[in-house]
Order: C-alpha cells, then sequence, then structure tokens
C-alpha cells in the first residue's frame, strides 16, 4: 500500500525548488546588504512561548497549533512563526551584551492547522528578519525599505505595502475603549465571531473577512486618530522617511495583523495572482515583547514572507522557474567507454563543472535524447575510438556539431571548456 503525505503537509518537488533556491539566495544577499546575520532556530519550542507572545486569543494559539505532550510530561509545539522564537533566543543568549543592536535574519518552516488552500499550508516556509535594541522610526523606514528591495530583487511586480500604527500600551486602552463602545452600538449587525471578539481583543473586529463586518467597517475608529502624540510623530516620521527614498506605503488604518505582539508601525505586504491568500509577507514593531518574555526593555522590529506564496505570484506572473542543467554530459558507447566515463566524470565535478555520466550500455540515439531533455549543452561521446586514442569527441547541442578529438581524454576543465569556445569561434 503507498502511503501518502499529510493533508496541508507538501513536497517541493525539483522543479519547484530551483525557484525557493533562487529567492533565498536572493534574500541571503539582500540581507547581507542591510547587515543582518542568520540564526537558526530550532523547530519546537515550549507551547508556553507563544501563548506568551503571540497572545492567548489569536487564531493561531486558540486554533492551529500543533501542540503535544512529550513524554515527560512538557507541552511543546511545532512552531506557527519564527518572531516569538528568535526572541526567546536574543534573551537565552543575552545577546544585547554583545552588541546593543542585533540584527538577525532566518529562513525555515512553520506549521499552523489552518484549512489547507491555494496559499495556505499547514507546513509553510517563511523568509524573516528582526531586529532588537532599536526603538526609532529610522530602524522602521530601514526594514520597509530592506523588504521592498527585497520584493523587488526576487522580482515580484505587484508588490504593495500597506501601513498603519497600532499605538502603544499608554494609548492602545482608550483607543480599545472606543472600540468596544462602537462595536456595542453595532453589536447586532456583527458575525457571531465578533461579537465573541467584542470582549477578548476588539482590535480583532477590524480584520474580519465576514461581508457584514467589512461593510460596517468604514465608521470604526481608528487608530491613527487616537494614538498620542508621540505614536503620532514616530509613525508620520516612518512614512516620510520612506518616502524620502521613493517608497511608497499604502495607509491601511483598520489594518491590525493577527498577531497581539504589535505596537506602533505594522506593514502587510498584498500582491496580485495569488486569489483571497494575497498576503505575501507582513509585520510590524513590538516594543513590549523582550521584556514580557523575561529579557530587557528593548525596542523590536521585523517582518516575515511566505515563500509558497512568493513563488505563486512569481509563477502567475509567467516567470520560467529556473532549471539548472549539467554543463557536460557524458556518453558511454560499449563497455571501455564506461569506465573512461566513470574517471573523465568524476574529475570534471571535483574541477567544478555541473556533469551527468550515463550508464548501462544505452544506445546513442537514446543517451542523445536523455542529455537533450536535461538541455545539456555538450555532450562528451567516449567509445572505443575515443578511448583508443585518448582523445574525446564532444557534440555542441546548439551547434548541432561533433568536435571530434576536440580535447585529451585527460584534459582539464579549463583546457576543454577553451578547446570548445575554440571551435565554435573557428566555426563562426
Ligand atoms: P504572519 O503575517 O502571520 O506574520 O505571516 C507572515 C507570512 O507567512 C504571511 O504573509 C504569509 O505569506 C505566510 N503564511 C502565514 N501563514 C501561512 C500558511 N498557512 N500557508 C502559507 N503561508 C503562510 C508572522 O508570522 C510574523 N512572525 C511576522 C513578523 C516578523 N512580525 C515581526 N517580525
Amino acid at each position: 500500500m503507498k502511503i501518502s503525505s499529510v493533508k496541508g503537509f507538501h513536497d517541493v518537488l525539483p522543479a519547484e525548488s530551483a525557484r525557493w533556491a533562487e529567492i533565498e539566495a536572493t534574500a541571503r544577499d539582500i540581507f547581507d546588504r542591510y547587515n543582518f546575520s542568520e540564526i537558526r532556530l530550532p523547530i519546537v519550542e515550549r507551547a508556553e512561548l507563544f501563548r506568551r507572545s503571540v497572545g492567548e486569543t489569536t487564531d493561531i494559539v486558540e486554533k492551529e497549533m500543533y501542540a503535544f505532550e512529550d513524554r515527560d510530561g512538557t507541552v511543546l509545539t511545532l512552531r506557527p512563526e519564527g518572531t516569538a522564537s528568535a526572541v526567546r533566543a536574543y534573551v537565552e543568549h543575552a545577546m544585547q551584551t554583545q552588541e546593543p543592536v542585533t540584527k538577525l535574519s532566518y529562513f525555515g518552516p512553520m506549521f499552523r492547522r489552518e484549512r489547507p488552500q491555494r496559499g495556505r499550508l499547514r507546513q509553510f516556509s517563511q523568509i524573516g528578519a528582526e531586529v532588537f535594541g532599536r526603538d526609532d522610526p529610522a530602524i522602521d523606514a530601514e526594514i520597509l525599505l530592506l523588504l521592498s528591495d527585497l520584493l523587488q530583487a526576487i522580482g515580484i511586480e505587484s508588490a504593495e505595502i500597506g501601513v498603519n500604527t497600532l499605538g502603544c500600551s499608554d494609548c492602545r486602552p482608550a483607543f480599545r475603549e472606543a472600540l468596544v463602545a462602537w462595536g456595542e452600538s453595532h453589536r447586532d449587525q456583527l458575525c457571531a465571531d465578533c461579537q465573541r471578539r467584542l470582549q477578548q481583543n476588539p482590535l480583532r473586529l477590524l480584520d474580519c473577512k465576514q461581508p457584514q463586518c467589512v461593510a460596517l467597517r468604514d465608521g470604526a475608529p481608528r487608530m491613527i486618530e487616537h494614538c498620542d502624540p508621540a505614536c503620532g510623530e514616530h509613525f508620520a516620521r516612518v512614512r516620510q522617511l520612506c518616502e524620502e527614498q521613493g517608497l511608497e506605503l499604502v495607509l491601511q488604518p483598520y489594518m491590525v495583523r493577527g498577531l497581539d505582539y504589535y505596537c506602533r508601525t505594522a506593514f502587510e505586504v498584498v500582491a496580485s495572482g495569488l486569489g483571497s491568500q494575497n498576503a505575501v509577507g507582513g509585520g510590524g514593531r513590538y516594543d513590549g515583547l523582550v521584556k514580557s518574555l523575561g529579557g530587557p526593555q528593548v525596542g523590536g522590529i521585523g517582518f516575515a514572507l511566505g515563500v509558497e506564496r512568493l513563488a505563486l505570484v512569481l509563477e502567475a506572473q509567467g516567470g520560467d522557474a529556473p532549471r539548472p542543467a549539467p554543463e557536460f554530459y557524458i556518453a558511454p558507447l560499449g563497455a571501455a567507454g564506461e569506465s573512461a566515463a566513470f574517471a573523465l566524470g568524476h574529475r570534471l565535478r571535483a574541477e567544478g563543472a555541473r556533469v551527468e555520466v550515463d550508464s548501462g550500455g544505452k544506445s546513442l540515439k537514446s543517451q542523445m535524447r536523455r542529455a537533450g531533455k536535461m538541455e545539456a549543452p555538450y555532450v562528451i561521446l567516449l567509445g572505443e575510438d575515443e578511448v583508443g586514442s585518448g582523445r574525446i569527441t564532444v557534440r555542441d547541442m546548439q551547434a548541432r556539431a561533433d568536435r571530434r578529438g576536440v580535447a585529451a581524454l585527460d584534459t582539464d576543465i579549463n583546457e576543454l571548456r577553451a578547446a570548445l569556445s575554440a571551435a565554435a569561434t573557428a566555426e563562426g
């Protein structure tokens, strides 16, 4: 009996993983430019970490965490996101004692038991960045510019960054009260979930997707009008710094994000080509989080992008996924050819070439077909004649020409490449 993969847990097949590798390599390059260093975080954490950071009443913690009891009774969870883990590591290793500002990047799988659909999986991969130790608006702007540079370098054409301010622990209580009062006065028109959220987590009313709540929302109070002067100035400065660098941000006064740790600047990236799951990334500031998890009072800000969604957007834009091809396909003919092919292949690989060595006594025709399918630009033919004379024949697949005796059987990669390019030039 065949065993299939688990619902919401997907294989990333080679045709797709080349695109992933490109996205991740691009991200590493951009993170380097902004002086971020990678942290590799564990996949399993104590469940309590996310309860205390993401928030007890969020969908993630209430409904979507993969939590289980370990054999010793500890309640563990497959991490649903990376920020809480990064904060845990920052506190655990007292990173503030090494450098006042810590800039971390991370890559890897996250787990949320959501209802799977296009762009929504139970295991998905994030590319994330977190900064600890700065609370000035310039670092918020730096993070937004990094995010924008990254999206551009990856090739996401339709990305739009929406921003909002969520205020701080000083001004949020009054806003919360205004929101509850507004919600109570419209209680009958709210969906059942929002009626429940009204007392527990009223901010969530603002990003409910139910049509009746969306329709009501335009009359709801906005944080940008209720925040205190310090939060208002901070937000204005972030937007100004981004604008000065030519980065357009779209004000979304009702965006609240689905995690409780945010304060002040919050943002979300949407892109077309994804259908209803159109958020490719999100992030924001979380100034109280490090302290609440036992660390010093330092500010924090970061974001995460979903790799599956980035790949879907690139696919919808019509870009081909990169298809890595071997530079040399070695086609042996006969027993003498096979052992020479094996040795030559090993040497060319050691010298840095991508090489496929055929075997098993296939016909020349079937080996050429396989080489063509792999899009190898050169096929090295090794039969009795080549082994006897000590010179190899190479078929240049693009020129459709055989280069007889173009190089010695014990050639090195540089000589071989030079001989092939000289033969092509001579041919004109
Ligand atoms: P988030 O908005 O929950 O934020 O997730 C960030 C991104 O992860 C989403 O925009 C989406 O692209 C991807 N994602 C989330 N859930 C799924 C899913 N079920 N299937 C596929 N992709 C998904 C966070 O996780 C925060 N930790 C971001 C952050 C970092 N904030 C500050 N620092």
